[in-house]
């Protein structure tokens, strides 16, 4: 694939339509976490450093029914102007008469951003129209919204159409994901370990599948972890289950030992009969969990089995708790792996959204290689899928 780095295209005296995610987590309209927004820091600070200006576009949540200001980007263009030192406009529409004026009017050095643009129903259809309306308005195209790159939407993919090979470009921010990404994926230093959790099998087959012909161990956890123990024959009482994916757990583990890769499953558990705040889990003595009871975090053997696999891995993925860590009693097993992922002395990634922020409350986001601002496209690249968004960028 060649795609351009943004340092290889003429920014001087230029527009630049850069497309960000900027779909930042909300709490009673204000921003809680602007981790996104000072992700494309560099990008910005590249083209307006250049004599460039900016024109840039993010969606915000999944808006359906046109604008709403319930999605609006005025918090958004509040804070990137307190992160940035220029004057940043935000345009009341996405596309139209006074987007349109706006544009022309932006001077090198001022940012221009436009309204979220799924208040636009074009925008998540690719709409053709639409793609040309944004091209219309810019010299060159930035691709920075690594986070929303698995979506072929007007601003991430259909756009880029309409410039040339030497006019679009791939942003600081999507380069970075994406060689950290191929680091992992393409040629691992040896061991090799992923570590897989959440809820259900059925989000991570396609990852599963990817992942056996690359890693040395898979390791398990999350209720998706029930599944596999089921088909093993362990009880598992009221714990989340997917009965429909219990032979096709069966089949994974048999593709893993034939592949010669350790697969790594709990062998107890912290249970409960069900979730409360002031839960006090026991620990189970087995991989089996007594009828009426839950399986809701892995057990401190599990936990000290995880550590031994993960110590001195060369390369570490991890996608998806190991337990419910947002209560705290069913944090421990998550936060014991991010310290195990944390000090394995390897190249670590992290990737989607609860693993993310599980590490990031654990306290070790700082000691992880590369944190990924990707959720669903972060899934889709170990998949081993193309992202739209990518491929739009090739020229
Ligand atoms: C995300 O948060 O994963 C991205 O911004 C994509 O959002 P979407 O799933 O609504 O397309």
């Amino acid at each position: 694939m060649s795609i351009k780095s943004i340092d290889e295209i003429a920014l001087l005296g230029k527009k630049v339509f850069v497309r960000v995610d900027f779909n930042v987590p909300m709490k009673n309209g204000e921003i809680s976490d602007d981790t996104r927004i000072r992700a494309a820091l560099p990008t910005f600070d590249k083209i307006l450093s250049s004599g460039g200006a900016i024109i840039a576009a993010s969606h915000l949540g999944r808006p359906k029914n046109g604008p709403d200001p319930a999605f609006g980007l005025a918090p958004v263009a509040k804070r990137l102007g307190e992160l940035v030192k220029a004057k940043v406009i935000l345009s009341p529409e996405v596309v139209g008469e006074t987007t349109s004026k706006l544009a022309a009017a932006l001077k090198p050095g001022e940012i221009l951003l436009l309204e979220n643009v799924r208040f636009d129903a074009g925008e998540t259809k690719n709409n053709p129209d639409l793609s040309k309306a944004f091209a219309s308005l810019a010299d060159a195209y930035v691709n920075d919204a690594f986070g929303a790159c698995h979506r072929a939407h007007s601003s991430t993919a259909g756009i880029a159409e309409h410039f040339s090979s030497g006019e679009k470009a791939a942003g600081y921010l999507m380069l970075k994901e994406v060689n950290s990404f191929d680091r992992v994926l393409k040629n691992p230093a040896r061991p090799f370990v992923a570590i897989l959790g959440g809820a259900k099998v059925s989000d991570k087959i396609a990852v599963i599948e990817n992942l056996l012909s690359k890693v040395d161990k898979l390791i398990i956890g999350g209720a998706m972890a029930f599944t596999f123990l089921k088909a093993q024959g362990f009880s598992i009482g009221d714990s989340l289950v997917e009965d429909d994916k219990i032979d096709l757990a069966r089949s994974l583990v048999a593709t893993a030992k034939a592949r010669g890769v350790e697969l790594l499953l709990p062998i107890d558990h912290l249970i409960a009969a069900d979730l409360a705040d002031d839960l006090k889990p026991e620990a189970t003595k087995d991989a089996n969990v007594p009828a009426g009871m839950k399986g809701l975090d892995i057990g401190p053997a599990t936990v000290e089995l995880y550590k031994k696999a993960l110590a001195g891995a060369a390369t570490v993925v991890w996608n998806g708790p190991m337990g419910v860590f947002e209560n705290l009693a069913l944090s421990g097993g998550t936060f014991a792996v991010a310290e195990a992922v944390a000090s394995c002395g390897g190249y670590t990634v992290v990737g989607g959204g609860d693993s993310v922020s599980a590490v990031k409350k654990s306290g070790k986001a700082a000691s992880i290689s590369h944190v990924s601002t990707g959720g669903g496209a972060s899934l889709e690249l170990l998949e081993g899928k193309i992202l739209p968004g990518m491929a739009a960028l090739e020229g």
